[in-house]
């Protein structure tokens, strides 16, 4: 007789038997939809480096809202290009500010949809830095030059509070600070309490790397820096699993409710050993350029898109994720729901 022969294809010999095997499964609940508002009226304009993406204004972001909700995804994540941009990125926080009156758009026409907004300074400081730059007043009038332009992490932390404040006051549900400062979460969270914010909860960008796949996001959100690069605060992609572990254990002690690593697609390992580690919500934010080799490739007939496309969010959630953050959600909503795509 001997060993039984292993056979794993019996496995597979037909679309129920795989369905009955199958360990990880995309659900709509998982769903987070990014979108950008700009200021403006009556706004819906095609985002050229984003297949599918728009600009919408406050007035225009309720109609979208709706469409989201009518498929069952739960939340959406927004992104504000300001009117006008300063050094500090003051319209960050500003009460009629972009972001706070598309909030206001969205709870009034889908109640049930969950708000989260991007806390973070690059779409509303001249300079496209995620945080005030140190003031050097023996280098005036050069202080942003390339070398002595640094980041001032505590001064920037106190504005991510005020913006994450003012969102909450706005009606988000959810604040999401994607800017890499030390401590930020900690101050976000002391302000929202002193508040009487302590419901609003803070998904925060914990594990976040200095990648180059948020190229078309950086045009779609105006918020290439003016000079020099993110390094100095987002995670080098080369650096330990362990700092990435780090990161997270920090945030969480700080008070984040939901942690998340960014990107999805080369971080694999890292969503994986995240999952491991940590027993609260885990997202992964399949950003802007993971989207658009697909969308890309599919459009040049090099692929089907929409098989890739759920192979590849499958595959952040076999790694561990709970949440997806995708550009693909709309998509994938239909697919799931039976509905045409695109
Ligand atoms: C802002 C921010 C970025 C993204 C989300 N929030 C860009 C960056 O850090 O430069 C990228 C999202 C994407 O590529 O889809 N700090």
């Amino acid at each position: 007789m001997g060993f039984p022969k292993i056979r794993m294809r019996r496995l597979r010999s037909s679309d129920s038997m795989r369905r009955l095997v199958r360990q990880t499964a995309l659900s709509v609940d998982d769903l987070v939809y990014p979108l950008f508002v700009r200021q403006g009226k009556g706004l819906k304009a095609p985002i050229k480096t984003m297949t599918d993406c728009f600009h919408f204004s406050p007035d225009t972001i309720a109609a979208e809202a709706v469409e989201v909700a009518s498929l069952n995804i739960p939340a959406v994540l927004l992104f504000g290009l300001p009117g006008k941009k300063d050094d500090i990125g003051s319209q960050a926080w500003a009460e009629d500010g972009v972001v706070q009156r598309s909030i206001k758009e969205i709870k009034k026409a889908a109640p049930q949809l969950l708000v989260i907004t991007d806390v973070c300074l690059c779409e509303y400081t001249d300079h496209g830095h995620c945080g005030v730059i140190k003031a050097c007043p023996e280098l005036v009038p050069k202080v942003r030059s390339r070398e002595n332009g640094k980041i001032d992490n505590d001064p920037t932390c106190e504005l991510l509070a005020k913006m994450a404040l003012s969102h909450a006051q706005a009606g988000a549900d959810i604040v999401a600070p994607s800017d890499m400062m030390d401590g930020r979460v900690r101050y976000i969270r002391e302000a929202l309490e002193k508040n009487g914010f302590e419901n609003v909860a803070i998904m925060s960008y914990a594990a976040k790397y200095a990648s180059a796949f948020y190229g078309p996001f950086r045009d779609a959100a105006e918020s290439t820096p003016a000079f020099g690069d993110r390094k100095t605060y987002q995670m080098d992609p080369a650096a330990s699993t362990e700092q990435a572990m780090a990161e997270i254990a920090l945030d969480i002690e700080e008070g984040a409710d939901i942690v998340m690593v960014k990107p999805a697609l080369a971080y694999l390992d890292i969503i994986a050993r995240a999952r491991q580690r940590f027993d609260c919500p885990l997202a992964a934010y399949n950003v802007s350029g993971e989207y658009m080799m697909i969308k890309s490739a599919a459009a040049a007939g090099l692929l089907d898109g929409k098989a890739a496309m759920l192979e590849l969010l499958t595959s952040i959630k076999r790694a561990g994720a709970d949440i997806l953050i995708t550009y693909f959600a709309k998509d994938v909503a239909k697919v799931l729901l039976d509905k045409p795509m695109g």
